[in-house]
């Protein structure tokens, strides 16, 4: 009735899923053989039918069995194919990709950073939405000083708590007080970051430069460990031994204040086209901090003490590698972005 060997010799004989489920189809599935089988069992006498189950069970069960290591089989098969068909030879040479780069003032404000770090400081780079308190009032510049007036900074329609129109800031120095009271006193922080001004754009002018801030508050600071302060960090940042002058400037948020003068880079104070023949260039904002400033951060004036600077670290990148327009370091152009990689 059912040759088992025969059919399982046709199962030998399959070869792909395909003729397998025909296999199935034709010996399990509901139609056929074997099925078939269990079905003329209602025709048979009671001891007919119960010889003819165990053996319909037995073929059921062997035939299921090797259709199923077949079906292994063949689906190990098949995935081998496919995995074949992808492969991929990570040998093989391709086309080389563009490597990017830091960007030349990424360069420079990292060096400043390092600067900054091996002198103990902490780096904090604050955000650069700010509200007015923090990029003015904080810092000792009243709301009536005309560097609020619209047509110097950039305004934002968002408000503050307060109802105030929210602002990018105009300098690093709007962390000073938030900075103070964040990481308590003594304090050595750096704040580099870009800053926005409202300012109509030129070879030296763009409405968003970057500058790398420093502040250091402590017990009896002098200007004397000002300049010593002042004069390392810059030596270290032009890479030589550099002469500075310290000349009266005005911010309102340092008493004293002074604009600082390295002697120029390129030709050591002998005179060139960088320097215009003054032998110095103008490098940075600073001063002894504001009273005004240290009480804002809640501290006693009259028991801490404090320097802070800027570093226009645009400025610095354009002298050093003699960049004449600073609009190159942000319109994208990447042949001068290539020039630094
Ligand atoms: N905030 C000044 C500017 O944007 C630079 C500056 C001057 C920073 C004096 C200071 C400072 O911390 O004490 O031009």
């Amino acid at each position: 009735m059912i040759d088992i060997k025969a059919i399982k010799s046709e199962l030998e004989m399959v070869s792909d899923l395909e003729q397998l489920d025909a296999f199935f189809q034709k010996y399990l599935g509901k139609k056929w053989s074997i099925t078939e089988g269990f079905k003329q069992m209602g025709s048979a006498s009671p001891e007919e039918r119960k010889a003819l189950g165990q053996k319909l069970t037995e073929a059921k069960d062997q035939v299921t069995e090797a259709y199923e290591a077949k079906e292994m089989e063949l689906s190990r098969e098949k995935i081998n194919q496919l995995l074949n068909a992808d492969l991929v030879d990570i040998s093989l040479d391709t086309q080389p990709l563009d490597q990017g780069s830091y960007s030349v003032l990424a360069k420079v404000r990292r060096e400043i950073e390092e600067v900054y770090k091996s002198l103990g400081f902490i780096i904090d780079y604050g955000h650069e939405i700010v509200t007015k308190y923090e990029n003015f009032e904080s810092v000792n510049i009243p709301l009536t000083h005309p560097a609020t007036e619209m047509h110097d900074t950039i305004y934002l329609n968002d408000l503050d708590p307060k109802g105030l129109p929210l602002i990018l800031r105009t300098h690093n120095s709007a962390h000073q007080v938030q900075d103070m009271m964040k990481y308590g006193v003594p304090l050595k922080l750096g704040s580099p970051g870009r800053v926005y001004r409202f300012e109509s754009m030129d070879a030296s002018h763009d409405v968003m430069f970057r500058y790398a801030e420093g502040i250091v508050i402590d017990k009896n600071l002098s200007i004397a460990n000002f300049k010593d302060t002042m004069q390392k960090i810059l030596s270290w940042i032009l890479g030589k031994k550099t002469e500075i002058r310290m000349r009266p400037g005005y911010f309102p948020f340092v008493e004293p204040g002074f604009e600082i003068d390295a002697a120029c880079p390129i030709c050591d104070g002998k005179g060139c086209n960088l320097c215009k023949n003054v032998w110095r260039i103008e490098l940075l904002g600073a001063g002894m901090v504001h009273p005004e400033v240290i009480k804002n951060a809640g501290l006693d004036p009259a028991e801490w003490s404090g320097f802070a600077w800027g570093i226009g670290v645009s400025r610095l990148a354009a002298i050093r590698y003699g960049i004449k327009d600073i609009r190159y370091f942000t319109n994208g152009d990447l042949r001068f972005s290539k020039s630094f990689a």
